[in-house]
């Protein structure tokens, strides 16, 4: 089924995973096949020894010295909405910007529609960038939350966020960072972008199975945020209220450990890579190169407009095309169809930033992303079938 597959869609979930990531979920399926934090047989304790190495390894990738600030969620999404109406109270004012994916644009879009908070959304330029002094700008008595994502999933630009970490810090506001286009594809320090929350999914640049998440929740947080959900965490459970203990405080009810576990599989394998970079001597990461690769092949191609960071900027390799007068989502179906190139077309849950890009009322844009196992041979023949598509209605 999958041979001759060239998959450019690990924007939306990362695919293949690492061979560990599938012997890991298929170890846990067939053999442990216990919950984690419930029960004293051994397959049980093995299970929960796994999670907590999964929870250390994804400390570890964000400079968490305290394992558990890290909770697990079922998605990036999840994570976000935890941190956003967590938070928020009848009167908050929050920053954030054009860029974000609906997962931050509508939990905050649905509390204003209640009037219990208001939002500033800041702009971004041509290319994508926002600049932090128009969160300055936006600044009000009553900002409580910033909240940034790190890396557009249309346009592909690394925002500041360090800077923008620090003037959040300066007005005494918390930090929301989403990290879902970026974790796994480059450093986070939650010390030095002096974030108090990071969300993102398991599923994209950490490799880990569809169905998990994590967020980071910083010390400054704890006493803030209310729990969305509440129920059985296997601790504590003489009482009927809700542990004020991290991290079962947020995680109700039965983990999805098979795919935490997996995740674990997936954090694993991308620390010994980067352990094989660093004593290398920092050659360019093979994502670098295609996001370069990429970029310019895209560029070159008559008809063909490339959004975003040219690929000297300062991006990922996710990046967003028109083709012609052709639809986008007629170009990832004949992408598709005819060379077995798979894109994402349309509005990609991002419908401010395609506003800002003058592409939300004619269809979107479509969005080729590569991943960590994409390869020059697979960019340069969607390259080709970009341009063979493109030469056909010119
Ligand atoms: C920037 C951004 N934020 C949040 C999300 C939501 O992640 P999930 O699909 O895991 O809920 C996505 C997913 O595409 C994303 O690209």
């Amino acid at each position: 089924m999958s041979e001759g597959r060239i998959y450019l869609d690990n924007a939306a979930t990362s695919w293949p995973k690492p061979n560990a990531v599938y012997e890991a979920v298929d170890h846990y399926q067939r053999t442990l096949g216990a919950p984690a934090g419930r029960g004293v047989y051994r397959e049980a304790v093995e299970v929960e020894r796994l999670v907590a190495e999964t929870r250390r390894r994804a400390a570890e990738l964000l400079g968490v010295s305290d394992p558990s600030r890290i909770i697990f969620t079922g998605n990036g999404t999840d994570s976000l909405n935890i941190a956003i109406h967590g938070l928020l109270r009848e009167g908050d004012h929050v920053i954030t910007t054009v860029t974000e994916h609906n997962s931050v644009l509508r939990p905050l879009r649905e509390l204003e529609r209640e009037n219990r908070i208001s939002v500033s959304r800041i702009r971004c330029d041509g290319q994508g960038f926002i600049d932090p002094a128009d969160f300055a700008a936006a600044l009000k008595p009553q900002t409580r939350l910033f909240i940034l994502g790190h890396v557009s999933n249309v346009s592909g630009a690394v925002q500041p966020i360090e800077e923008v970490g620090r003037m959040a810090r300066e007005h005494g506001a918390f930090y929301l960072i989403d990290a879902a286009q970026s974790l796994g594809h480059l450093p986070l320090s939650v010390r030095n972008c002096q974030a108090d929350f990071v969300a993102a999914p398991g599923h994209k640049g950490l490799l880990g199975p569809l169905g998990c998440g994590i967020l980071y929740l910083g010390e400054k947080t704890d006493g803030h945020i209310t729990t969305i959900r509440q129920g059985g965490t296997g601790t504590a459970s003489e009482t009927d209220q809700q542990p004020d203990s991290l991290p079962d405080r947020f995680e109700s009810g039965n983990l999805n450990v098979p795919a935490i576990i997996g995740l674990g599989a997936g954090l694993k394998f991308l620390s010994q890579r980067a352990a094989g970079e660093a004593s290398a001597k920092e050659t360019p990461t093979p994502g670098n190169i295609l996001t370069r690769q990429i970029c310019d092949g895209l560029c070159s191609i008559p008809g063909v407009r490339v959004y975003g960071p040219n690929s000297g900027g300062n991006r990922l390799g996710v990046v967003s095309i028109s083709v012609a007068s052709y639809d986008s989502r007629e170009v990832a179906a004949l992408l598709d169809s005819v060379h077995y190139v798979q894109t994402r077309p349309g509005i990609h849950c991002a419908p401010l930033m395609h506003q800002a890009f003058n592409t939300l009322q004619t269809g979107g844009l479509v969005r080729l992303s590569v991943g960590h196992f994409s390869s020059a041979d697979d960019v340069n023949t969607a390259v080709d079938a970009v341009a063979e598509l493109a030469a056909s209605s010119l």
